[in-house]
């Protein structure tokens, strides 16, 4: 039943007629005309006083809410507007709609505060991570401007200290200046068809002399595969190659093993870079793709990570549509695991093994 000024007048109005008539048919020998008139006159002025009433007084202050609240949605544009019930009375609606309009509100309140605590927490991680190499290449400058820059051997030692402290500095504002683009989306992947195993290869050869220094053996397996043909960006998947395969090296452990293997599926190559190093804790592992993120502050410090490569990983991997996934075991090794799409005219595999084996 939809509700207005008029129905609601028309309702009291009448029930004071009734009930003003049905006394006046009290009194004694009451002509039908009286009553009649009675009736009338009770029932018109009733009518009029209640009408004006609920419409000057009420209604129109709801009415005035409504286009408030309109104006109000009219800025939102994501609002969802849902369908009006009208058989609700005009003050439940009111209710609806102000509830639904505040519940909206707090979500976005929460959403903001959300992004607040990030940008807050962002900003003590940037500004720790920056102060260690300024303070420790300040250190050695300091040092050497009180006199030790006489001593010739002192002199070389912490120069070259304050060098690799500012080298160090100079990658992480390297990665970070990355991500920020990477997450504007300022950074546009450059796709053409390449051998993934070539640059696999060249990956390893890159990075042959790391593994030495901890006499980690590096393997290559790409079954049944000459040649990788993938449509990619190649600068940006060397840097995810290089990424994994460090730190297989610098989480390996000495006298260890790393394992990059290339998979072949109906339509990508699955790649998996495997150690048999420290590995990572289970409730640690949903963490390590977020910037900053270590697994032991304290322990990979001493290997000089600043916990950016992960995150970079990540995201050029999402700019090729692709996702990846980890599983690691405490001391006894890690694998990292995702899948790049082949180049179109590449899906000639003889015998293609099924994706969802891989990944
Ligand atoms: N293969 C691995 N074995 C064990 N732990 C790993 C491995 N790869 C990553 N981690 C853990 O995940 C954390 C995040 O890795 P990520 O590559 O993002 O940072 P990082 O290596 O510390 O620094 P960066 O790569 O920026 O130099 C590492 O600090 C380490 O604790
Ligand atoms: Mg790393």
């Amino acid at each position: 039943m939809h509700f207005n000024a008029r129905l609601v007048s028309f309702l009291l109005a009448l029930s004071v007629a009734v009930v003003t008539t049905a006394f006046i048919s009290l009194v004694k020998d009451a002509h039908w005309v009286v009553l009649f008139v009675a009736f009338a006159i009770s029932f018109s002025s009733a009518f009029i006083l209640f009408y004006f009433a609920l419409e000057l007084l009420v209604l129109s202050e709801i009415n005035e809410a409504y286009s408030v609240l309109a104006k109000m949605k009219k800025k939102d544009f994501k609002l969802i507007q849902k369908r009006q019930n009208s058989t609700l009375s005009p003050i439940k609606k009111l209710n609806q709609e102000i509830y639904a309009y505040a519940s909206k509100k707090q979500q976005e309140i929460d959403y903001l505060k959300q992004l607040a605590a990030y940008r807050r927490e962002f900003l003590a991680d940037v500004s720790h991570e920056l102060k260690t190499p300024i303070f420790a290449a300040q250190g050695f400058i300091h040092t050497l401007l009180d006199g030790a820059v006489d001593d010739v051997d002192v002199r070389d030692k912490f120069l070259n200290k304050a060098a690799k402290s500012l080298d160090g500095l100079n990658v992480l504002v390297q990665d970070l200046f990355t991500l920020s683009q990477m997450e504007a989306g300022m950074i546009k992947m450059n796709f053409r068809v390449f051998d993934l195993a070539q640059l696999s290869r060249e990956v390893f050869e890159q990075l042959e002399q790391e593994a030495q220094k901890k006499d980690i053996q590096l393997h290559f397996h790409a079954t049944s595969l000459e040649k990788a043909l993938i449509e990619a960006d190649p600068a940006h998947i060397k840097r995810v190659m290089i990424n994994l395969i460090e730190n297989a090296i610098k989480y390996g452990k000495s006298g260890g093993q790393v394992w990059l293997a290339l998979h072949e599926t109906e339509k990508n190559i699955v790649v998996k870079v495997e150690d048999d190093g420290i590995g990572i804790p289970e409730e640690h592992l949903d963490r390590i793709f977020e910037r900053f993120y270590r697994v032991e502050k304290s322990r990979t410090k001493t290997k000089g990570g600043s916990g950016l490569g992960l995150a970079i990983v990540k995201h050029i991997l999402e700019a090729h549509d692709s996702k990846i996934s980890v599983s690691s075991e405490v001391n006894t090794g890690t694998t990292f695991k995702f899948k790049l799409r082949k180049a179109a005219n590449f899906i000639i595999a003889a015998e293609p093994v099924q994706d969802s084996n891989y990944l």
